[in-house]
């Protein structure tokens, strides 16, 4: 029995988990699982039915499961909100210690050529970005005094080895090559990160280059085929990915996996899409395989991993896609989840 939260939260959320939960039916039949779903307010959502983005009611049910699964948080009904939604999600990753945040950046071959940059159409990009989620300027010290703000970066010696572990660890199953990004050549905090970078790679000897953010940005469009892990902290990775999903074709199909030493959660990079919602036209392959993410790091079911990537590829190959991706068949979200569900039953 598999336990799952599941946080539908705002915008699109709701729209993109109901739809990977279909997929989740499908796998419990498929493969004779049991799951138990609990379902929990969050975000936006969490503010609206009982004050706060993240409830104690929602905290019990996560307190609960096994793996939670997230659709995504905020919008412009909540800015001006005490505590925002966002601040919900920050929470939640520090509740769950789930301070590595994996992003792979998946290049589906039917979206080759969906990505306005001119890429090389014989390489191969493959990268995964391990991304420090639970400190940095993220979670330091901030304040507003009239016109002064502040916020504080800070990473102590033990958060930049636990996720550097996790880099090194995931670098030994792929290519054994890591890029670390920071900006050591200003900040003390990037000193410390590559010192620590630098001493772990004593022992695990993979190929590890260090690079500053700035040119890391320029280095992600000029030639992303270089990368493989790239282990870098908080706001560099959020801004990072953001700018590598470019290369995917569309942010809509990028999944993450936040995983820490306890219980994983599983929520796409995007982000809530107000502007669409409610229209069934979201893309809903990030969450989908934000769920498949869930099989292979919670549950150790890399089998089931590999059965939902090949039927979104196939299903994607077939030509069927929603509004974001250029595909010959316009389908909206609920639609493309028929197809997928129909290439699984084959
Ligand atoms: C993300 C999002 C979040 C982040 C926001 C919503 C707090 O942008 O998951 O990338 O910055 O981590
Ligand atoms: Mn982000």
């Amino acid at each position: 029995m598999y336990k799952i939260a599941v946080l539908r939260g705002d915008g699109i959320g709701p729209e993109i988990v109901d739809q990977s939960l279909r997929v989740l039916n499908f796998i419990e039949e498929k493969y004779q699982l049991d799951f138990d779903i609990k379902y929990a307010h969050f975000g936006g959502k969490g503010i609206d039915e009982e004050g706060h983005p993240f409830p104690e009611s929602t905290k019990s049910i996560v307190d609960w499961s096994d793996a939670v699964l997230l659709g995504a948080v905020g919008g412009p009904k909540w800015d001006q909100a005490k505590d925002r939604p966002e601040q919900g999600l920050l929470s939640l990753r520090k509740h769950l210690g789930a301070y590595c945040n994996l992003r792979p950046i998946i290049t589906f071959e039917a979206l080759k050529d969906m990505s306005p940059l001119k890429l090389d159409q014989g390489k191969n990009i493959d990268l995964c970005f391990v991304r420090e989620l639970t400190g940095g300027i993220y979670f330091g010290k901030k304040e507003r005094i009239d016109d002064l703000a502040y916020d504080q970066k800070q990473y102590e010696t033990y958060e930049v080895k636990r996720i550097a572990k996790k880099a090194f660890e995931l670098s030994k199953k792929r290519a054994g090559k890591i890029c670390s990004v920071d900006k050591s050549n200003v900040l003390m905090s990037s000193k410390l990160w590559r010192e620590e970078v630098e001493k772990m790679n004593e022992t695990y000897q993979v190929d590890l280059n260090h690079m500053y953010v700035d040119n890391a940005a320029m280095q992600l469009i000029m030639n992303p085929y270089q990368f493989d892990v790239i282990l870098t902290g908080n706001m560099f990775g959020d801004i990072l990915s953001d700018e590598a999903s470019v290369l995917a074709g569309s942010i809509g199909v990028l999944p993450s996996a936040s995983i820490g030493d306890e219980k994983g959660l599983y929520e796409p990079i995007h982000g809530s899409a107000p502007d669409i919602a409610g229209q069934d036209i979201a893309n809903p392959i990030g969450m989908i395989m934000s769920l498949a993410m869930m099989f292979q790091n919670s549950f150790e079911r890399t089998d089931i991993y590999d059965f939902i990537y090949k039927n979104v590829n196939k299903t994607l190959e077939d030509g069927y896609g929603t509004v974001d991706l250029k595909l010959d068949r316009k389908v909206t979200t609920r639609e493309w989840t028929d197809q997928l569900i129909k290439n699984m039953q084959s």
